[in-house]
């Protein structure tokens, strides 16, 4: 039995179907139980926990072979991540308790980075699960080509796509979450002893211009790579609502400057095979379909 979080996002959904795919039992894992009916129909068990509460989350993860762990996102954190704290708490807590033969986490790019900013809150994560004494496998892809699903409407009925990354053409690890979620469920079922850490990028790296070509091709229109100014991001952060934008500027500075980078430019990670086309593709179907 393989229990997972996150099952009703768009990793952990995949990370299921590929167990369930090749004949293993799977654990949803999810808050809202409104959401559990599609995967009880699928044959899989169902707990009711919370990232944020350790005892769901060890009578989730009791009697499995292998735990995924799928942290959260926060874009806009309190000062020293003190909402990711609570999750690395109560998630180390439960698997200490529960005792499952294998857990693999997702984690990121950049969980590495030798300066501060949004990925510290993985940085935190794998300290913190290194030192449970189980076998913890850490997944690192690069930056999702769903992060495009910003830029479809811009793109569509603009023609523009507004980038953070940049020079424009300076390509960047991009993988698509259908193959994280693959490889999630692949290493769940490998047999390793102590921590690892896997790095997953896709088949090429992408560039902004890549993305604003993809977007051309998929909607039949001319679009262009509008840069955003540097100088812009925390006024126009903070006009979207966020309250602390450093850490995430911190981000993209780390990813422009190349701080945020695999140790080995990535010639040593897994390669995914899902191109940005097929990304970009299924993000202005579902855009229409809505
Ligand atoms: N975006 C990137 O470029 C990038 C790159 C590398 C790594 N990552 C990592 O990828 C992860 C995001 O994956 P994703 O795109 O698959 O996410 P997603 O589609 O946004 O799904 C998030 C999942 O987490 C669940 N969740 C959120 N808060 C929860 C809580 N308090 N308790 C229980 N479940 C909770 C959601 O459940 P509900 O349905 O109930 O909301 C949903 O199933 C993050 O850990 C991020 O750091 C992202």
């Amino acid at each position: 039995m393989y229990a997972i979080t996150g099952i009703t996002g768009k990793v952990g959904g995949e990370v299921a179907s590929h167990l369930i795919a090749n004949g293993q039992s799977v654990r949803a894992v999810l808050r809202d139980r409104a959401k559990a009916a599609d995967w009880a129909a699928k044959g899989c068990d169902v707990a009711i926990a919370d990232m944020e509460n350790a005892e769901q989350l060890a009578a989730a993860f009791s009697s499995t072979e292998g735990v995924f762990i799928l942290p959260p996102s926060d874009f806009d954190p309190e000062p020293g991540y003190p909402e990711a704290k609570r999750v690395i708490d109560q998630v180390t807590r439960a698997l200490m308790a529960a005792r499952p033969q294998r857990v693999v986490c997702l984690s990121t790019i950049g969980a590495d980075a030798p300066h501060d900013n949004l990925l510290t809150q993985r940085t935190l994560m794998e300290q913190s699960l290194s030192a449970i004494g189980l076998p913890v496998t850490f997944l690192r892809p690069g930056w999702f080509m769903e992060n495009a699903l910003w830029d479809v409407a811009s793109a569509r009925d603009e023609g523009v796509v507004r980038s953070f990354l940049q020079p424009a053409d300076k390509a960047f690890p991009m993988v698509a979450t259908k193959d994280v979620g693959r490889l999630a469920a692949d290493l769940l079922r490998q047999h390793w002893t102590g921590t690892r850490i896997v790095e997953l990028e896709g088949p090429v790296r992408v560039s902004a211009d890549d993305l604003a070509q993809a977007f051309a091709e998929v909607l039949g229109r001319p679009v262009r790579i509008e840069i955003v100014s540097r100088e812009s991001w925390e006024g126009l952060f903070r006009a979207q609502g966020m309250k602390n934008p450093q850490p995430r500027i911190r981000m993209l500075d780390g990813f422009n400057e190349g701080w945020i980078e695999f140790p080995d430019q990535g010639r040593s990670a897994v390669k995914g095979d899902t191109p940005l086309l097929d990304v970009i593709t299924a993000l202005v179907a579902g855009s229409r379909a809505t």
